[in-house]
């Protein structure tokens, strides 16, 4: 199977052409699985609940999941993207995950991330792992790599990949804790990372890059540089990720102790 990141600067506000520009690039390299980054249709740096509710798309009516639809269809892949989606009054900072044969659900950031707080509803839906076919995939965004519970409770559940659209702003931070989050429960981690930066509203901030596929003892298969727009594609086997033994009396799974876990 083959899984890649997109690594792109998406322009604020600019939705059309920032689906342009990613689909164009999916359309470089053939994978069987993408990830894209987080809100990678709209930009990051939304000043109001009102510009983000302007900005935010019903799922999957809206364009930004339209667009994938098809591309998916065509080039017989099936894409994570992060996106801002909009149901009623509420709004999500959320992925959408499509297929060849269309929309395969949809997941809403549960751990939000600084002024995402002031603008967002938080994610409502229960972390269950999609199934591709025969190989699990589960999704989570950006920030939710430093609640190692979101990681565990998709893998607990058969997640054989996790899928990461993020927009990563604390340097290292999420590349390596992906390493991690990839070695303590055995799994391929796929990080998808924009670039650039964003000054809006006072604020600033610069996007770290380094989209990331990492195998399940942790190494890193495949990084993308800091600061240049890339895809990167690897050929993985996802039957690796169903092996929880570290060594031959130790299975990360079957070793577990939750009755010493508190809450
Ligand atoms: C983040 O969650 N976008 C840092």
């Amino acid at each position: 199977m083959r899984v890649g990141y997109v690594q792109f600067e998406p322009r604020f506000g600019e939705v059309k052409r920032n689906i342009g520009r990613a689909i164009e690039m999916m359309g470089s390299e053939r994978a069987d699985l993408w990830v894209l980054p987080e809100l990678f249709s709209t930009g990051y740096l939304f000043v109001s609940r009102e510009e983000l509710m302007g900005l935010a798309e019903p799922v999957p009516e809206g364009p930004t999941t339209q667009a994938l639809l098809d591309f998916s269809r065509k080039a017989n892949a099936t894409v994570v993207a992060g996106l801002a989606e909009r149901a009623g009054d509420k709004v999500y900072n959320a992925a959408v995950i499509v297929g060849p044969a269309g929309l395969i659900g949809r997941y809403r950031k549960i751990h939000l991330f600084g002024k995402e707080k002031l603008w967002f509803d938080p994610g409502d839906l229960p972390l269950e792992p999609m199934d591709l076919g025969g190989v699990k995939i589960g999704v989570m965004i950006c920030f939710d790599h430093f609640f190692p519970e979101t990681a565990r409770t998709l893998a607990l559940r058969g997640a054989q990949i996790l899928c990461h659209p993020a927009n990563l702003v604390l340097p290292g931070m999420g590349q390596l804790s992906m390493r991690v989050r990839a070695m303590e429960n055995r799994v391929f981690a796929v990080t998808a990372n924009r670039i650039g930066g964003e000054a809006r509203g006072g604020e600033e901030l610069r996007f770290t890059g380094e989209s990331q596929i990492v195998a399940p003892e942790g190494a890193v298969l495949l990084r993308a540089s800091p600061e240049g727009e890339e895809v990167g594609v690897v050929e993985i086997d996802p039957e690796k990720a169903l092996d929880k033994r570290v060594t031959r009396y130790n299975d990360l799974f079957a070793d577990r102790r939750p009755e010493f876990y508190g809450a």
